[in-house]
């Protein structure tokens, strides 16, 4: 209901047209994308993508995950980063197919919401709300995969970060892949080569891997993923010794337990947190706050103060080593521009299990 009053708001009151819920819609999507002017993936037939899929099947279905995540990031502006790493998380795993949703699987077997990695996702909530709407629109067009992969990019936009265009027409998983997230995921404790290298078996360059590191310029990360650098790294009883003195003393004050009083202002919230990190703010403390998606990322690396031990290993090989050199240089237009590439990149992978991929879920959590 929550969802319906939204839309009728959103409606009403922004698009100025008839009322959805009024608009007769066609529930076969299929014939949409096959119009000879609508450009198709090319590299991946099966899946019948291309520019605004759902044109003829849900019109406003771009529009209302626009709008619907620009609500939400006006409510809580954690919700961009949240759905910018929950993309991440769905692409690498059998590509762009909403399985990292799923909280539920075919044979009651663990879910990818289960592998270590995935416990700390956020944003679940965020797309379920988009998907109610979506299904009050048009009931079964819009695939949960589509909904991540839109308003991922719409967070982007919102914080500051580039537009880039993106294919719709995702099949959504019929199955959640518990080992291969646990398989697959790079580690925060993982060394620049191990990175480089679960980058490249999905197709990512060395470039193309530092650049969407690059997204660790939103967001936050909790302490739990920093306090074995600063007290026992690699179980030595020490601090990572690659962590220069005073940036030991900013993280080590910022994530003790007795820091109650402490709190620490989230660069894209005003919510505030003692136990997370914002990486704005423990990166670059001398910059003005504000939410820009820029290239402080790299000004950061430069100086040793990467959050995660795996971010700050871009510094220990020559070649990742540069590029940090050369975003960080940069005005912020070349990492933008490397970004928005990259990202259409990631929205693009797709699994090698056609038979997992099915039609939209009505409920992402949910198999149908
Ligand atoms: C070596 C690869 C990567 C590792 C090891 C890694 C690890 C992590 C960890 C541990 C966190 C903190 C989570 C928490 O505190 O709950 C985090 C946050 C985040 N990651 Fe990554 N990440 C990687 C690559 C990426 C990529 C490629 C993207 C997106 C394209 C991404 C986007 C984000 C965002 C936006 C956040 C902040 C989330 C929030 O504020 O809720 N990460 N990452």
């Amino acid at each position: 209901m929550k969802a319906l009053a939204f839309l009728c708001i959103l409606f009403a009151t922004t698009l100025k047209v008839k009322p959805l819920l009024h608009l007769s819609l066609s529930s076969s999507s299929s014939s949409s994308s096959s119009s000879p002017t609508s450009p198709q993936r090319s590299d991946d037939p099966q899946h019948q993508q291309s520019y605004d899929f759902y044109s003829q099947s849900c019109p406003l279905a771009e529009q209302i995950v626009r709008q619907s995540t620009q609500f939400l990031f006006a409510t809580d502006a954690r919700t961009a980063p949240q759905l910018l790493r929950l993309l991440f998380h769905d692409c690498f795993v059998q590509g762009c197919d909403g399985s990292v949703l799923l909280e539920e699987n075919i044979e009651g077997g663990r879910t990818e919401r289960d592998a270590i990695p995935n416990q700390t996702l956020k944003g679940f909530d965020k797309i379920d709300f988009i998907k109610d709407l979506l299904e009050e629109a048009c009931p079964g067009i819009v695939s949960c995969a589509d909904v991540l992969v839109l308003a991922a990019r719409e967070g982007v936009v919102l914080t500051g970060g580039p537009f880039y265009p993106v294919f719709t027409g995702r099949k959504d998983s019929t199955r959640s892949y518990y080992e291969t997230a646990v398989e697959e995921i790079p580690s925060p404790n993982h060394n620049v080569s191990t990175t480089l290298m679960r980058f490249a078996s999905k197709g990512f360059s060395p470039r193309e891997t530092v650049s969407l590191l690059g997204a660790h310029n939103v967001g936050s990360i909790d302490c739990d993923f920093i306090k074995n650098r600063i007290l026992n790294f690699s179980g030595t009883g020490l601090p990572d010794p690659s962590i220069p003195t005073d940036f030991l003393i900013e993280l080590a004050t910022n994530c003790s337990d007795t820091s109650g009083s402490r709190l620490v202002s989230d660069s894209t919230s005003t919510t505030t947190t003692n136990t997370a990190i914002p990486y704005y703010q423990a990166l670059s403390p001398l910059l003005a706050s504000g939410n820009t998606f820029g290239t402080h990322y790299y000004g950061a690396l430069l100086r040793g103060r990467g959050l995660l031990f795996s971010d700050q290993q871009l510094m220990y090989d020559r070649k990742t080593t540069k590029l940090v050199e050369a975003y960080a240089s940069d005005d912020g237009f070349t990492f933008k521009r490397d970004f928005a590439r990259v990202m259409m990149k990631l929205s693009s992978l797709s699994g090698s299990v056609v038979s997992d991929q099915g039609s939209p879920r009505l409920q992402c959590s949910r198999l149908n």
